[in-house]
């Protein structure tokens, strides 16, 4: 008897397939309650290592590793059924060397169960993608804003504002196409740039912060659901959970202190002796 599911999850390929096409909605998710109503409506999923600000409260995602990534990576396949599940790999975890890469990419690939890998850096990272994917790792790229990079960017600072500094991060882009990623996250690029990036290459692009040029979006989850302490200003709120979050734990604070609780009698209709 066949063990496999009868329900079929978005591949890496019918992600790229999806030039041109019909725009791709991602989202992250960190946990598997969060990635269960994600998955209702978004083609992908990112376990994003922005999981570093939003769930640990660090200041940027240098100090994220390999074992938080896979840990909520395999959370986030449990709560969800259809999307492609795409897991960040962390600062540290690839740069040095496409072996490193591939060993890190194996243990998320093997340990989540997830569909594809996403890693920063254009040009000087054309060679590990392509080493990668040769082996049989969907990878997604990340140019423009490489959040990972802030020790040597100095802050988050769009990129590309002026045309002259264009060129740098179309070569990025180009050359992560070319090395076999099936898409490729554009993060806090100027409109134009994002557009001319968006027609120029073979895969499509995902913005953030970059216009609705590209071929989808994705927004970190905590950050559009209003729940994020800062938000970039190019996100738009899609609800304002923070308040509504502590007006509930409010509630509850003062039914206790006035043991306005409800007791067991409330559920099991019980009658307490006096
Ligand atoms: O870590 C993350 O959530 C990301 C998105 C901002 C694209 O990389």
């Amino acid at each position: 008897m066949s063990v496999q599911s009868t329900i079929r999850r978005k591949t890496a390929p019918d992600i790229r397939a999806r030039k041109n096409g019909e725009p791709i909605v991602m989202l992250t998710s960190y946990h598997a309650h969060t990635a269960a109503l994600v998955d209702r409506y978004c083609d992908v999923i990112l376990v994003g290592d922005s999981l570093g600000n939003v769930m640990h409260g660090f200041e940027t995602t240098v100090p994220v590793t390999l074992e938080m990534m896979i840990l909520q990576g395999h959370a986030v396949m449990r709560g969800s059924q259809h999307a492609l599940v795409v897991v960040d790999m962390p600062f540290g975890s690839y740069e040095a060397s496409k072996e490193q890469a591939f060993h890190a990419a194996v243990r998320i690939l093997k340990e989540t169960h997830c569909g594809a890998v996403k890693l920063e850096g254009g040009e000087r990272m054309a060679e590990t993608v392509a080493f990668l994917v040769e082996r049989g790792i969907p990878v997604m790229g990340h140019i423009g804003l490489t959040p990972q990079s802030i020790n040597t960017l100095g802050s988050f600072r769009a990129q590309g504002r002026e045309e002259g500094s264009w060129e740098p991060i179309e070569n990025d882009a180009k050359a992560i196409s070319q090395a076999g990623a099936f898409s490729v996250v554009v993060e806090a690029v100027a409109e134009p740039l994002a557009r001319k990036i968006t027609e120029t290459i073979a895969i499509p692009t995902i913005g953030i912060g970059a216009s609705a040029a590209c071929d989808g979006q994705v927004l970190v989850l905590e950050d559009m659901l209003g729940l994020s302490a800062r938000t970039p200003k190019f996100v738009r709120r899609y609800g304002n959970l923070g308040p509504m979050i502590e007006a509930a734990i409010e509630g509850y604070a003062t039914d206790v202190r006035s043991r306005a609780f409800p007791g067991p009698e409330h559920v099991y209709g019980m009658k307490t002796k006096n």
